[in-house]
């Protein structure tokens, strides 16, 4: 199985897409993640990316669907995966078209995850990651369960995005509307679309992913 998860900044694409991981034994390829791992390693593309990813805007197609076929390629051909953030679009959903047909891969879920603008503002502002092992957490929706130490590897590390201010996520949410939310009806031509509510916590979110999937 290959699906996209479709959503503005915020949606819970990352969050959900780790849910999926695990339940479904899938592969969750985020070119966002991907990004941020080069930028860190300041790679060629890490260098290039750096600074409209501050700014919130988009790095280029070919970076990206570079990005993303070579993953693919590391990846077992029986392996399901999940692009979370990828394409954002036109180009990029028809560069995805053939990626996966020359991998002899077919889509079979687009699910949107829609959700209330302004919601989305408090969710990211409010969303940091443990240091270590990249669990992420939230200033009020997602607390780790003792104080200041990451549920899942026990490090007192954490880190916030660069990106996740104010201001470059209303260019982050102006980037979405403007250039990703209209490959939408690529794939409503071909029949492939559900639509998710994310406004209802973690768990319904997740419910309601596994029901289109199951
Ligand atoms: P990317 O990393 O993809 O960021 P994004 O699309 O802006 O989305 P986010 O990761 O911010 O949100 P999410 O939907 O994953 O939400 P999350 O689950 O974390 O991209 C970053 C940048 O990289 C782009 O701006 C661009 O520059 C570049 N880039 C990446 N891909 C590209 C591409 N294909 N083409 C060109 N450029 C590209 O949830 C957010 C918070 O809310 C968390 O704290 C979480 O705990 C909490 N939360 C989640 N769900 C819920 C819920 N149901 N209720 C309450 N809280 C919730
Ligand atoms: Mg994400």
């Amino acid at each position: 199985m290959n699906i996209i998860l479709l959503g503005p900044p915020g949606a819970g694409k990352g969050t959900q897409a780790g849910l999926l991981e695990d339940k479904f034994d899938m592969v969750q390829l985020s070119t966002g993640d991907m990004l941020r791992a080069a930028v860190k390693a300041q790679t060629e593309v890490g260098k290039k990316a750096k600074a409209v990813m501050d700014a919130g805007e988009l790095v280029s197609d070919a970076i990206v669907s570079g990005i993303i076929g070579d993953r693919l390629d590391e990846l077992g051909p029986d392996k399901g995966v999940i692009f979370d953030g990828y394409p954002r679009t036109a180009a990029q959903a028809h560069a995805l078209d053939e990626i996966l047909s020359e991998r002899g891969r077919k889509l079979d879920h687009v699910i949107e995850i829609a959700v209330d603008e302004d919601a989305l503002v408090d969710r990211i502002t409010g969303r940091y990651t443990c240091a270590n092992c990249n669990a992420g957490y939230h200033d009020r929706h997602k607390k780790p369960s003792t104080e200041g130490v990451c549920d899942v590897c026990g490090s007192t590390e954490f880190k916030r995005r660069p990106d996740d201010n104010e201001d470059t996520v209303r260019t982050r949410m102006t980037e979405y509307r403007g250039k990703t939310a209209p490959i939408l009806p690529i794939y409503e031509e071909r029949n492939i679309v559900s639509r998710v509510d994310g406004m209802g916590g973690i768990e319904e979110v997740s419910d309601a992913l596994n029901a289109i999937l199951s």
